[in-house]
């Protein structure tokens, strides 16, 4: 029996089975792809948009080839280049997209909460690829995902994000998901970058990049979101770096600590360029993994579609 996914608009709904289903597909995935094997059938028949109202490159092209490798009917849609610059409402626009017979909404959207409204309203299958600075929840399961093939499995690890948490949708899509998966959650970042409720997330907290590379076997290292903020949250970027970038020295002192990324990476802000380049990087492996997780996240959403047909 397929895993059934309805649609993905937040990582709360994934419970720790859904999450080893999606990585145990994904998985598949990832071998056929390293085969060199480039197509799955998954997809035949089913038509999926790619809307994308905020700027991205590895996650558009990450959905992008991995709708492709399932051979899903693809179109893509510019937000830049559309009607939602003539006034249009976003049910308007995605009715229009429906009306079109479209199955699968891949969308970024900057409003936090777009794809939920969308979930409610809509009748097409949704699937979050982020939206403003509320969720991310393919980049979440791509990052553990990463660690569990690094370490075969994230339960007890104790995982640590760094950096803009304030207004990061990629923490607060990894925080449910990791401690669905038994890992120990963290974060590390100026008081300025935490969320006002940052007890209601349940984690731990440093205040300095060094504590949190004592403690931590993982980092999650993010940027500063400065398109998200219009006010200074951090006195320079020189003494953000000096007290929350990960250094050279912290991989001489702890050589097996794993180091992530979602990108865009700031090299030399959140991490000095050599970390970004070093064995303990994962960086390239996460986008590498992000085509088979998406391939499984579609697949499922794509079985539920066939099941309800
Ligand atoms: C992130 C995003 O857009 O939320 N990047 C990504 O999807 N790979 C993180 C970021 O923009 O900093």
């Amino acid at each position: 029996m397929p895993f059934l996914l309805p649609h993905l608009t937040t990582a709360h709904a994934l419970s720790h089975s859904a999450i080893l289903e999606l990585f145990h597909s994904a998985e598949q995935y990832y071998a056929t792809l390293r085969s060199g094997a480039k197509r799955s059938d998954a997809l035949q028949g089913i038509s999926v948009v790619l809307a994308f109202f905020e700027n991205s490159t590895r996650t558009r092209m990450s959905f992008e080839i991995a709708a492709k490798r399932c051979s899903a009917e693809i179109t893509g849609f510019q937000a830049s280049a559309s009607s939602v610059n003539k006034g249009e409402t976003l049910l308007d626009t995605i009715r229009n997209i429906e009306a079109m017979h479209v199955d699968i909404l891949v969308m970024r959207h900057s409003s936090s909460g777009a794809h939920e409204f969308l979930r409610r309203h809509a009748q097409c299958r949704i699937v979050n690829a982020g939206d403003g600075q509320h969720e991310h929840p393919t980049q979440a399961l791509l990052d553990a995902f990463t660690l569990t093939r690094k370490f075969g499995s994230v339960q007890g690890m104790k995982y640590c994000l760094v950096g803009d948490i304030l207004h990061s949708r990629v923490a607060r899509s990894n925080i449910p998901i990791f401690k669905a998966l038994g890992a120990e959650v963290a974060v590390c970042a100026p008081g300025t970058l935490l969320p006002k409720d940052i007890e209601a997330f349940g984690v731990k907290t440093f205040s300095n990049i060094d504590d949190a590379v004592a403690w931590a076997d993982a980092l999650n290292v993010l940027r500063i979101q400065f398109e998200r903020q219009d006010q200074g949250l951090i006195p320079t970027i020189r003494e953000y770096t000096e007290w929350f970038g990960v250094k050279q020295y912290h991989l001489h002192a702890k050589p097996d600590i794993a180091i992530l990324h979602p990108g865009p990476i700031n090299r030399g802000i959140e991490l000095e360029a050599s970390v970004a380049d070093a064995a303990q990087s994962l960086i390239l492996p996460q986008v590498e993994h992000g085509v088979a997780i998406r391939m499984a996240v579609l697949a499922a959403v794509a079985h539920d579609i066939r099941s309800q047909r």
